[in-house]
């Protein structure tokens, strides 16, 4: 199909003799318009793919406010002719991005050279621009299903890790507990100067099931913390924030204001997650350091915090790239509806900061 062009000329000679070489050079004319005004309702109307405009066209309107109009409401390039090439004029037309520039009077070819110019130019643009809108809707396709993988795996882990904890609890901790009472029962049944004589092996005995089991009921809510479903938030991390200090002997204050009584289960699990993380690579990473984590309630978000005092790190190096814990972090923020942020230099510690909705998030309702 021949390209189709409307020509804006308020010189009716000059705009026959345009329409005339159009034609012949195989070109469909789709009109001629005198002034601004009837250029953009023919352009509205019959859609050119290029318009061929001259610049000082009389009325309001001129030739570089149609081709910018042009441009900006339909995509439509122009081509400008004109009679003066005077610095100020080139100037305001460059604004408009023409596709080309002819100065009056101007050879049959020029005219044809730069028409086809023009118009492979925008045939070249279009597809660049659908490539790219294909692309980006590819990119937001492939991260809407990462989300739903991502928000999968992070279920099915909790109920995993659950499922294990409560196996260890249950099973394990109670046939523990059936031990240390066997074992104390066999003792009794001894004579007592044999019981005597073996106190301090039995005894040792004793303790140690009695560690075992402490460290399974550890390693359980660990996995799964029960604590959360029980006692909420605010408890769960004071009491994550003792047993790290105790562990680890890094000073980890915690500190809460107005939190909600009632939290969704997925925002308190992501949050409870968010701080294992934060808390254990302050252990791993921070060196000499304390900690403060809080949590504060505002009228429609909760906000987390998790700072401390240690080595910091160069958030654009490569090392800082390699974990998943920073990554889980802030996907457990996103997927709870919220935002999650860091700041780190080196020697200047670490600060994360965690704000999620309080209502549901949309698509994620309980
Ligand atoms: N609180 C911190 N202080 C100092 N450096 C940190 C801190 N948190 C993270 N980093 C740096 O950022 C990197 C990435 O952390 P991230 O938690 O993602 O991974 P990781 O802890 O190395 O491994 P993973 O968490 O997967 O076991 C760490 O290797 C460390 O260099
Ligand atoms: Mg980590």
């Amino acid at each position: 199909m021949a390209p189709r062009i409307l020509i804006v000329e308020d010189e009716t000679i000059t705009a026959h003799h345009l329409r005339r070489i159009l034609t012949r050079l195989g070109y469909a004319v789709v009109g001629v318009a005198a002034s601004g005004a009837t250029a953009l309702e023919q352009i509205a109307q019959s859609r050119p793919d290029l318009l061929l405009a001259d610049v000082g066209l009389e009325g309001e309107i001129d030739g570089i406010a149609v081709a910018l109009l042009a441009r900006e409401r339909w995509e439509t390039p122009t081509v400008f002719l004109t009679a003066y090439s005077d610095a100020e004029t080139m100037r305001r037309a460059r604004v408009t991005e023409p596709y080309g520039y002819l100065v009056k009077p101007f050879a049959e070819q020029e005219l044809h050279a730069t028409i086809e110019i023009a118009l492979q130019q925008c045939g070249l643009e279009a597809a660049r621009k659908q490539r790219a809108q294909s692309t980006n809707h590819l990119l937001v396709r492939t991260q809407e299903e990462l989300n739903t993988v991502t928000a999968r795996l992070f279920s099915a882990q909790e109920e995993e890790r659950e499922r294990i904890a409560r196996d260890l609890h249950d099973d394990l901790g109670h046939r523990l507990a059936l031990l240390q009472m066997d074992v104390e029962k066999i003792r009794g049944k001894l004579p007592a100067a044999i019981r005597d004589e073996n106190k301090m092996e039995f005894d040792d005995a004793i303790t140690r099931i009695g560690g075992i089991a402490d460290s399974l009921r550890d390693v359980s809510h660990l996995l799964h913390p029960s604590i959360l479903d029980d006692l909420g938030l605010e408890v769960a991390l004071r009491r994550l924030c003792e047993e790290f200090q105790a562990r680890y002997s890094i000073a980890a204050r915690f500190s809460a204001r107005r939190v909600p009584s009632h939290i969704r289960a997925s925002t308190s699990v992501a949050l409870y997650r968010i701080v294992q993380e934060g808390l254990q690579n302050v252990a791993k990473h921070a060196g000499p350091a304390a900690v403060n984590v809080a949590l504060i309630g505002a009228t429609t978000s909760l906000k987390l915090s998790i700072r401390d005092t240690g080595s910091g790190f160069d958030q654009e190096s490569e090392k800082s790239r390699v974990g998943l814990g920073l990554i889980s972090m802030s996907q457990r923020a996103r997927l709870a509806g919220g935002t999650f942020e860091i700041q780190s230099e080196p020697n200047a510690g670490t600060q994360i900061h965690v704000s999620v909705p309080l209502e549901s998030p949309p698509g994620n309702q309980e």
